[in-house]
């Protein structure tokens, strides 16, 4: 546990950015738990990528749906900024996919109806979200989805007045083609086209194509009907084919619109519906601001990690406040434990940098907390995510890290840079690079927990990495059944 505001502990990290981390924070006495996203400005200074920031924060300022993750307020100190999120405790939609399989149908349905129902809410306010994936979907509680990341989102339609958007940015293979082409294009289509990926990905475990372009054999053999015969369509039923390939369609004016998807036989099976699909595009509650803003132009970001730029928008100047929860109010105001703060260095008040590795706390909870008190935290971890990334060994973690260093090292460069942790990059069965992380964490004498984590590259392909080391152990029967 480290403190954070008083009476908050940060207790996980939830996921991990170029320059921003997102850690749950739970509250001592409520039990409240909101999600923190940290962003490291200095670094996003350098990456060009302050611009995105304030248009998150504006963009997200404008949002309340029950689709999308809601967003509370933010507040800066000194070089880093706060933004503080609804807490959706079910993880990733990513997590709930199998590699080469998918997931049951009924559910994937229940997913994309959900789905579809939050891009119509932003579309209906304007707002295009641009990096529509897996990964940016999460799940609440009860295994309701909502739309996440806004670090991409754009303004496309202000007072009435759509403008076309011209630049390429997303995550490729989710990528619609008019956007990977260069060419303006309307983002409606663009959104829907994504979601006709992740359609395919939650059916068949699967992307399609690593580009939508003439380069990617793949894609030029779905645009000539050559590959139907093939996987990840065959795997696919006839219903839902038929309105994937209307989403599909690569031309933007062809492609279905979320009425159409709507209207479709295969969305509209009954049993979908009452599954928490009734969009509550409800005005959102106007309060006044105490958020400072950041102004300082776009420059390109970083393209390494498959991500293309993001363009700047027309964002509207003053947005109303979402409404702010009661126990919000000490986070937005309470002075922050900053000496505490698990990956983070620098004292001087206010001044947080990011330079120990980001799951400290991982690294924490095995080092210095008793053996019962570290599987009572863990306990309280596990039941925080659903994570399908992670495997429980019989061994040390010494032994573990013995048994686990040169099976990484068959597979790429492997470091090892802080007792426990291991970086590992790879090339995956498209030759594209696959950079992750292994955080090993102590349960007891003969039990560890090895928590694989994707930096770069397709998610997908790091569960399929993660299946092949799961094997080596389960063969050396070094699994725990526990
Ligand atoms: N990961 C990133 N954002 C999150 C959130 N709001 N809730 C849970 N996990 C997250």
């Amino acid at each position: 546990m480290i403190p954070f505001v008083d009476g908050w502990d940060f207790v996980q990290t939830l996921g991990e950015g170029a320059y921003a981390e997102v850690r749950l924070a739970l509250n001592r006495e409520t039990k409240e738990m909101v999600a923190v996203k940290i962003i490291d400005l200095k670094k996003a200074k350098r990456d060009g990528t302050t611009e995105n920031i304030r248009k998150e924060v504006c963009v997200m300022k404008m949002l309340r749906d029950e689709r999308i993750v809601q967003f509370y307020g933010s507040r800066t100190e000194g070089d880093v900024q706060y933004l503080f999120l609804e807490y959706a405790e079910g993880g990733e939609l990513f997590d709930r996919i199998e590699p080469d399989v998918g997931m049951e149908s009924e559910k994937a349905r229940k997913f994309f109806c959900q789905l579809v129902s939050g891009v119509e809410y932003l579309h209906m306010k304007g707002v295009t979200h641009r990096d529509l994936k897996p990964e940016n979907l999460l799940l609440d509680s009860k295994d309701n989805l909502k739309i996440s990341d806004f670090g991409l989102a754009t303004v496309f339609r202000y007072k009435g007045q759509e403008r076309k958007l011209n630049k390429c940015c997303g995550t490729v293979p989710y990528v619609a083609p008019e956007v990977f082409s260069g060419m303006e294009y309307r983002a409606q289509p663009a959104d829907l086209w994504s979601c006709g990926i992740i359609l395919i990905a939650m059916l068949a475990g699967e992307l399609p194509w690593d580009s939508p372009s003439g380069e990617c054999k793949e894609y030029e053999d779905y645009c000539t009907k050559k590959s139907l015969h093939l996987s990840p369509w065959t795997k696919i039923d006839t219903k839902s084919l038929s309105l994937i390939r209307k989403i599909l369609n690569e031309n933007p004016s062809h492609r279905y619109t979320v009425s159409q998807i709507k209207e479709h036989r295969w969305f509209t099976k009954s049993g979908v519906v009452s599954s928490g699909m009734t969009p509550q595009h409800s005005p959102h509650d106007v309060y006044s601001s105490s958020f400072k803003r950041h102004t300082s132009s776009l420059t390109p970001e970083n393209p390494a990690n498959k991500m293309l730029t993001s363009s700047s928008g027309v964002v509207p100047a003053s947005q109303p406040e979402p409404r702010r929860r009661p126990f919000m109010q000490d986070l937005l105001s309470l002075p922050l434990g900053h000496k505490g703060l698990g990956g983070a260095s620098g004292d001087e008040a206010g001044v947080v940098s990011f330079s120990q590795p980001a799951t400290t706390e991982f690294v924490f909870l095995s080092s210095q907390l008793s053996q019962t008190q570290s599987s009572r935290h863990l306990d309280t971890f596990q039941r925080f995510t659903k994570r399908m990334t992670r495997l429980t060994t019989r061994l040390d973690v010494g032994e573990t890290e013995l048994t686990l260093r040169p099976m990484l090292e068959s597979l790429g460069r492997t470091s090892n840079p802080f007792p426990l942790q291991f970086f590992c990059t790879t090339k995956d069965r498209r030759q594209a690079l696959l950079t992750f992380q292994i955080v090993l964490i102590k349960l007891g004498p003969e039990k560890t927990v090895v928590d694989f984590r994707r930096s770069k590259g397709d998610g997908l392909e790091l569960k399929r990495v993660f299946r092949r080391i799961k094997e080596s152990f389960l063969k050396k029967k070094l699994l725990s059944d526990k």
